[in-house]
């Protein structure tokens, strides 16, 4: 095993800039593999890490587990060097290396870091001077400095320390939040400005520069902190505001007017407004997740962070609203939700993805189910849906045919791929939480 030379601060930056940089890429997930192949597609040889071997089998077998990342690609960085392994040794052949790893909520609702710290502990050893280790995992601010820096000197084989001046010599530790929005390619991926706070100038200019290769324009800042509270300004901003549209909609709703025909003419306003689109719940590994890491630090400061719980409060509520809008629409057909045939359409947390997590109609499945609907689900992503962290379901995707078999369809989760016209045509009651059926005039719609 070949350990990479120790690199001055301008031979690795010039290393960066002309691709012979070895780049190291820890969590092979739905943010990493992507970086990965970014990476890899702008030259460089990339070494996926993961704990998961099934993973690693599969990359290094050339095939994909996330659907919207096809097979075809990871042959191409093949190609390149790309390969993934288990074996954190190989950090030693790294010029750089990417931390991706998950950062939940565990039981208590608190930050569950121990995917980072166990990264980090599983690093440390491999870990050589001159080399640059950048956090991407969202986080609470202060987590880069607290928990990433102490672990990465204790541990090191070589009792090396974080650099903090050009005149020391140590490993370069910077923060960078990873931006990307899955299933949304409207924006390519290097056009994403890429916001860097570095434990120190030297950190910052390295993780600037390698950065600086793939995309267009990196925002420094001055601190690791200063980075992870970006991110979470980010997504407490979007938190916070689907929250505020789902309070909105349901006021609506009693008022007898359309939310979405009142956002569409509201966005026409050139300033001051962005919209944001009420919906049956939050999910995704961000977005419901995210703001509670801040609510959960801010308490160190004695502070209590009332907009993140007030919006958790709402968007939480969500699936519970959907229920209530269900017995609505059978009640209007003589029915009650025990006893029904109710069919869920679309699983995922956002339109045409392959991702589960925290996704609202998991909770919609198990309160019809615990109310004592016959229910079922379609979701071309998901042949199947087993136990979770905050579910237990055993169910298999039931094929769209003769829908006029189900008491209510409610759609969850708008997919491109259905042909709504045709799910209302065919259905005898349609609840549609996302406004899929916008344009379809029908008495068998409820828009909720
Ligand atoms: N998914 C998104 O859209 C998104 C967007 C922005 C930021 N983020 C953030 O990025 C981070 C990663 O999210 P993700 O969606 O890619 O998660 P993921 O669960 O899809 O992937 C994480 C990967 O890390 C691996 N892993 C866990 N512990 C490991 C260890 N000790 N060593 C090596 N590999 C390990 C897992 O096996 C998994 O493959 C999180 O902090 C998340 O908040 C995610």
């Amino acid at each position: 095993m070949s350990k990479a030379a120790p690199a001055t601060l301008d031979s690795l930056k010039q290393k960066f800039q002309t691709r012979e940089a070895r780049i190291g890429i820890v969590g092979m997930g739905y943010v990493g593999l992507p970086l990965a192949l970014l990476f890899s597609g702008e030259g460089f040889r990339v070494t996926g890490f993961d704990i998961a071997e099934e993973k690693v089998e599969t990359l290094n077998s050339g095939r994909s587990y996330i659907v919207r990342i096809l097979p075809e690609q990871i042959q191409a960085a093949q190609k390149s060097g790309f390969c993934a392994t288990a074996n954190y040794a190989h950090a030693a052949e790294m010029d750089a290396i990417i931390v991706c790893v998950p950062t939940p909520l565990n039981e208590y609702h608190e930050p569950d870091l121990s995917y980072v710290t166990g990264t980090i502990e599983s690093l440390a050893p491999f870990l050589h001077e001159g080399q640059l280790v950048v956090l991407e995992s969202t986080t609470y601010p202060g987590t880069t400095e607290e928990l990433v820096v102490p672990r990465l000197e204790s541990g090191n084989r070589q009792g090396l320390k974080v650099a903090r001046s050009a005149d020391d010599s140590g490993i370069h530790v910077a923060f960078s939040p990873e931006r990307e929005d899955p299933g949304n390619d409207t924006v390519a991926r290097h056009d994403i400005p890429k916001v860097v706070g570095g434990c120190g100038p030297v950190a910052l200019e390295l993780a600037s520069a390698m950065y600086g290769s793939i995309f267009r324009r990196v925002i420094p800042v001055s601190s690791p902190s200063v980075a992870e509270m970006t991110k979470l300004l980010e997504n407490i901003y979007r938190c916070v505001n689907i929250a505020l549209v789902n309070e909105l909609k349901q006021l609506c709703m009693r008022m007898g007017i359309d939310i979405h025909e009142v956002i569409d003419a509201a966005k026409t306003k050139p300033f001051g407004f962005q919209a944001f689109y009420p919906g049956p719940g939050l999910g995704g590994h961000c977005i419901p997740i995210d703001p509670f890491y801040l609510s959960w630090k801010a308490k160190q400061f004695d502070f209590h962070t009332r907009f993140i719980e007030l919006a958790g409060e709402v968007n939480t509520a969500m699936p519970y609203f959907v229920i209530d809008q269900i017995a609505n629409g059978l009640n209007e057909h003589a029915k009650a939700i025990k006893g029904s045939k109710i069919l869920v359409l679309g699983l995922a947390y956002k339109r045409d993805i392959d991702d589960l997590r925290e996704s609202p109609s998991l909770t919609i499945l198990e309160l019809l189910r615990d109310k004592g609907a016959k229910v079922s689900y379609n979701d071309p992503y998901f042949p199947t849906v087993g136990r979770g962290r905050h579910y237990d379901l055993n169910m298999t995707n039931t094929p769209l045919d003769d829908l006029s078999q189900y008491d209510a369809v409610v759609i969850v989760t708008d997919h491109t791929t259905y042909d709504y016209k045709q799910i209302v045509e065919q259905s005898r009651l349609v609840i549609d939480t996302r406004n899929a059926t916008k344009g379809i005039i029908s008495d068998k719609i409820l828009r909720c």
